[in-house]
């Protein structure tokens, strides 16, 4: 939806634009907290480039259109890069894609050009230099001139060498002094467990993994980086400043034989149209990936015809990056109510006028909670900007327009579905109803238990999980394993056949192991990870519900909050109910416990504590457990050693007061030798 430029005051416009777009660079760049997206940002910065073509003499040496980056945060040492690191225009469409290409032919006069696609990896671009074939000096990319000293925090990234042979570089005709440039990712898994942990220990969590790739590279502790799983993928390589081999292509080839991680996901792209093709494949397989991409970028392999084509002041002309077509669109806030959770959160939902976004048509967005509508300041008439990226449910990024007749909305005191009274806890932005018999709260239940990750259930979606409530046929996630064929024949929109292949999968899911029906119980705060620590620790459901907190809390990443959680489930009658009708239905609690298996460290228990010099925390308990040890979290008699590393803490002094063997690296390895010797 393309605006036409300035209706009323262009150079006032521009002012607004710039003071906006600074804003969101420093809470971007500096602070690591941006409150739009990414498409969001693009659209202000393309809007602002326009006025600033169509008048150029509103252009100002200042404006954000006008360098490459944001400067480096305090708090690090500036070193100036080789060559400067500037960033890439981006695609918006297939058309935009080719018309990068028609300007690049025209300029070097040419019939076609050769490609190579690459994935635009959403993380922080670093560039490493190395002297003598050892890494020197890692930098950020900062305001692009010059970047924030970060070499510390890199050498923590297992992905990136810390030195590449001599010999090596040799037959590769690379100089023993070089530089690579790439990007730093924290994977999507790594993401997730970052986020649970740093909720349960009640520190910050980040929005996405590229904040999080930030927030960890940034680190003045470079032991805390060392903890994340941070990656980083090398596409560039540079001498004295300059690319030095004839194609991107062999670049890439060459970087992967000297040792660095290379995407495997490149492709040689013959003309534009290839690339057009390589785009739309990328852009929808892009879920499938194990760490973000916000695009693909499409260089000119040919070194020499990169140098042909130079840049301008902000982006490379033989480059550019492939954005999903923005997933955006404006309409209007019809009405606002409340959905209740399986926890008896309150939501607030924008009923939207459908609107087209992204090929999908959207009537509903989530408002998160009452502050949320509050910074929005959002009222029902308002024209609003919404987003949606991938599977997510699509929000409102912000208002666009007051609506005329516009008015405010007002959280209701009680639950919508049963009228309990609701009740917000203090230092929660969410209201609940606490009532454990609500319809609502029932209903997501069930549809929480049936889903892909807990019981895989197919064909228990939200329409059937309501008729089975509103019967009264279903009053727990127990009762599923009760219907028959002509019960559910008899529902709307459910022909014999479809019956009969819900009355199948639901039976079929009494086989699911262990750690997905814990998680499919949706106790609070018990994700699929923490679901399969507990199934693995305690091998079955009721030793789970008989224990203490502090029992619990000897479970690696299960905290005091996470403990007393689950304690309060288990402890209430109607759960214990629960668990005895699951039973009775057949449902798989229990299961071999992995680290009771034959083993060299056979019923072993050990702890971790601090950061050992090269394995990571996670590496050192699967390894130990692969042996047949037990890892926990905390250190109590029953522990057999610690295993303490740098930075050790309270867990370190408790061993040597109980006086429990305690192990560095070195000796785990040795441990580990000698089991599989024996
Ligand atoms: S090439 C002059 N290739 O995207 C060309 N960049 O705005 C420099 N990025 O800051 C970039 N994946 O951090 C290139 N395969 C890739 C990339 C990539 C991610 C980032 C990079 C840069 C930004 C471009």
């Amino acid at each position: 939806m393309k605006e036409p430029v300035s209706v009323e005051n262009p150079s006032e416009e521009a002012l607004r634009l710039r003071a906006e777009l600074r804003r969101h660079e420093h809470l971007y760049y500096v602070l690591d907290q941006p409150e739009i997206s990414d498409a969001e940002y693009d659209r202000l910065m393309r809007r602002l480039q326009e006025i600033e073509k169509e008048r150029p003499e509103l252009l100002t040496a200042d404006s954000p259109t006008q360098r490459v980056g944001a400067p480096p945060r305090e708090g690090f040492q500036r070193a100036a890069h080789s060559a400067v690191m500037i960033s890439l225009d981006n695609a918006f469409s297939d058309d935009e894609l080719r018309e990068f290409d028609r300007r690049a032919r025209d300029l070097i006069d040419r019939e076609t050009i050769e490609y190579v696609g690459e994935l635009k990896l959403d993380g922080i671009s670093m560039a490493t230099r190395f002297e003598g074939g050892a890494l020197q000096l890692a930098l950020t990319r900062g305001d692009g001139v010059e970047g924030e000293i970060i070499t510390e925090n890199a050498r923590t990234i297992r992905s990136l060498p810390l030195h590449v042979d001599a010999e090596l570089l040799r037959k590769e005709g690379v100089s023993e002094d070089f530089e690579v440039r790439g990007e730093v990712v924290m994977p999507r898994k790594a993401f997730e467990r970052l986020n649970a942990s740093q909720q349960q220990a009640g520190g910050k969590t980040f929005a996405n993994p590229r904040n999080a790739a930030a927030g960890s590279l940034r680190m003045l502790d470079s032991k805390v980086t060392a903890e994340r799983r941070l990656e980083f993928f090398a596409y560039a390589l540079l001498v004295n400043g300059s690319a030095r081999l004839d194609s991107q292509w062999e670049t890439l080839e060459t970087l992967g034989r000297l040792g660095f991680k290379v995407n495997p996901h490149r492709a040689r792209l013959d003309g534009i149209e290839a690339c057009v093709a390589y785009s739309h494949e990328w852009l929808e397989k892009r879920d499938s990936l194990p760490y973000e991409i916000d695009g693909l970028v499409v260089k000119v392999d040919s070194m020499d015809l990169q140098r042909r084509l130079g840049s301008t002041s902000r982006a490379p002309r033989w480059a550019i990056a492939v954005k999903l077509a923005a997933q955006q669109a404006e309409t209007v806030v019809e009405d606002i109510d409340v959905q209740v959770g399986r926890t008896g959160a309150i939501t607030p939902r924008a009923l939207l006028a459908p609107v087209q976004v992204g090929g999908v048509t959207v009537s509903r967005a989530t408002l998160h909670n009452e502050d949320e509508i509050g910074r929005l300041e959002l009222q029902i008439g308002d024209k609003v900007l919404i987003e949606r990226s991938g599977d997510v449910i699509p929000k409102v990024l912000r208002v666009v327009e007051p609506g005329k007749d516009r008015r405010p909305f007002h959280m209701p005191a009680e639950c919508p579905v049963c009228k309990t009274e609701l009740v917000r806890e203090e230092g929660e932005v969410v209201r609940r109803c606490v009532n454990i018999n609500c319809p609502a709260r029932l209903k997501e239940s069930i549809q929480h238990f049936a889903s892909r990750k807990a019981m895989n259930i197919d064909g228990v979606g939200e329409s059937l999980v309501e008729q089975l409530v509103d019967r009264g046929l279903v009053g727990s996630v127990a009762d599923l394993y009760k219907l028959t064929v002509e019960q559910v024949a008899g529902l709307e929109r459910m022909a014999e056949k479809s019956a009969t292949n819900v009355v199948e999968a639901i039976d079929g899911s009494r086989k699911i192991a262990l750690a997905r029906v814990i998680y499919g119980l949706g106790v609070r705060y018990v994700g699929e990870r923490t679901a399969q620590l507990l199934a693995d620790y305690f091998g079955s459901i009721d030793a789970i519900a008989k224990a203490s907190k502090e029992e619990l809390e000897e479970v690696e990443e299960v905290g005091p909050r996470i403990a007393e959680a689950i304690v309060d489930f288990f402890a209430a009658p109607r759960n214990q109910e629960l668990l005895e009708q699951l039973r009775a239905a057949g449902l798989q609690l229990e299961q071999a416990r992995p680290c009771g298996a034959a083993g060299p460290l056979n019923g072993k228990t050990f702890v971790l504590t601090g950061t050992l010099p090269e394995l990571t925390r996670d590496e050192a308990a699967e390894r130990i457990r692969a042996a047949g040890g037990k890892v926990t979290g905390s250190v109590s008699a029953k522990t057999d050693y610690v295993v303490a590393g740098e930075k050790a803490g309270s867990k370190l002094d408790k061993a040597r007061k109980l006086e429990i063997p305690v192990l560095g690296q070195e000796e785990l390895l040795a441990l580990l030798d000698d089991g599989a010797a024996s």
